[in-house]
C-alpha cells in the first residue's frame, strides 16, 4: 500500500488519525510546523508554503490533509509530483448545506475540495458538521473548572457532535481499504444532542454539580470575543441560533464505513474529563 503521511499530526482529529493508523499500517510518516513537539521521525511541512512540501511527500503514496485553502495548488503540484494516489481531506458538511452565516467558512472548504478534485488525484473528502471538541475552544473547561456555573447561549441548540476518533476511524478505512475514491462522507455523532444536556452529561462525568446559566446573543457575542475570531462569529453563535431547538440531521456513515456505531456524546465526555477537572 507504501507510506501514508499524516499532516495535522498535532491536531484533535489528526492525533487520533496517527494513533488508529499505526495499529493496522507501520508504514506511516507524520507532518507538522512542529516537527520536535510530534517526536520520531515526524518532518516539517507548512502547508501555507509550498517549498516545504516535496521533502514531506517524498515516497508517499497517500494523505490524510488538512483544508488549508492558502497554499493548496502548491500542496497539489507537490502531491503530483510525488506520485500522490489517494488524498483523504479532513472537509466540512458546510460545503453543501451551509447557513449564510457558515459561508466563510463553506468557501474555505469548497476552495480546497474543488482544487482537489480538479487536479486529478483521486480523493475522498470526509465532511463533518460539528466536532464535539468545539466546546474546548468556548471556555466551557474553564467555566466548569471554576465554579460549574456555564454561562452561556442558546442552551436548547442542538448538535450532532462527533467524537474527534470517530472521524479518524473513518479516515483510516478511507486510507487503508478500497472503494473510498471519489466519495464524500456527511459524518456525525449518534445523536442530535442539546448544549444543556452536553453540560448536564459532562457534569455527571466529572462528578460535579454544574449549571446552564443562559446568557442572550448579545452578552454570548461580546464573552466570545477574545477566544471566536470575528470572521467566524456569526458562523458560531449565528449557528446556535439557527439550531436552537431545531434536532440536527444524523447519518450512519461512521457504522457503515467503519462497521463500528459512532461514539455518544456520553463517551466523548468520559474520554475528556482531564479537561474538565
Ligand atoms: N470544528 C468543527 O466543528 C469542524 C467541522 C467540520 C470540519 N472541520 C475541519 O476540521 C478542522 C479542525 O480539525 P482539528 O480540530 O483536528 O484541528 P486542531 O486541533 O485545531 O489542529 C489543527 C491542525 O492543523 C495544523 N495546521 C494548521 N496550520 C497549518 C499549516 N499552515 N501547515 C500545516 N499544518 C497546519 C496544525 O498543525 P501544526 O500547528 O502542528 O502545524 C494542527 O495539527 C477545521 O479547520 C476544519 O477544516 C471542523
Amino acid at each position: 500500500m507504501g507510506k501514508i503521511l499524516v499532516t495535522g499530526a498535532s491536531g484533535q482529529v489528526g492525533r487520533r488519525v496517527v494513533e488508529q493508523l499505526g495499529a493496522v499500517h507501520a508504514d506511516l510518516r507524520v507532518s507538522g510546523r512542529d516537527p520536535a513537539a510530534l517526536g520520531g521521525d515526524a518532518v516539517y511541512a507548512d502547508l501555507t508554503r509550498p517549498e516545504t512540501l516535496p521533502a514531506a511527500l517524498a515516497g508517499v503514496s497517500k494523505v490524510f490533509l488538512y483544508t488549508m485553502p492558502t497554499g493548496i495548488d502548491g500542496f497539489l503540484g507537490a502531491a503530483a509530483e510525488a506520485g500522490i494516489e489517494q488524498i483523504v481531506l479532513l472537509s466540512s458538511q458546510t460545503v453543501v448545506d451551509a447557513i449564510p452565516q457558515r459561508r466563510p467558512i463553506a468557501e474555505m472548504h469548497r476552495v480546497v475540495e474543488e482544487a482537489i478534485a480538479a487536479s486529478g488525484i483521486p480523493y475522498t473528502f470526509l465532511r463533518p458538521e460539528n466536532f464535539a471538541t468545539n466546546i474546548l475552544m468556548w471556555g466551557w473547561p474553564e467555566m466548569i473548572r471554576a465554579d460549574g456555573v456555564l454561562r452561556f447561549p442558546y442552551p436548547e441548540s442542538h448538535s450532532d457532535a462527533i467524537h474527534e476518533a470517530d472521524i479518524a476511524a473513518v479516515a483510516v478505512a478511507a486510507l487503508t481499504e478500497p472503494g473510498h475514491e471519489g466519495r464524500s462522507y456527511f459524518l456525525t455523532g449518534p445523536e442530535s444532542i442539546t448544549q444543556r444536556e452536553q453540560l448536564e452529561i459532562i457534569g455527571e462525568a466529572v462528578g460535579k454539580p454544574v449549571r446552564y446559566e443562559e446568557l442572550t446573543d448579545a452578552e454570548a457575542r461580546e464573552a466570545l470575543r477574545p477566544i471566536v475570531p470575528e470572521w467566524v462569529m456569526d458562523a458560531v453563535v449565528g449557528y446556535w441560533a439557527h439550531t436552537d431547538g431545531v434536532p440536527a440531521p444524523i447519518t450512519d456513515e461512521v457504522l457503515r464505513i467503519t462497521g463500528v456505531p459512532p461514539r455518544s456524546f456520553k463517551q466523548w465526555a468520559v474520554d475528556h474529563v482531564a479537561d474538565f477537572s
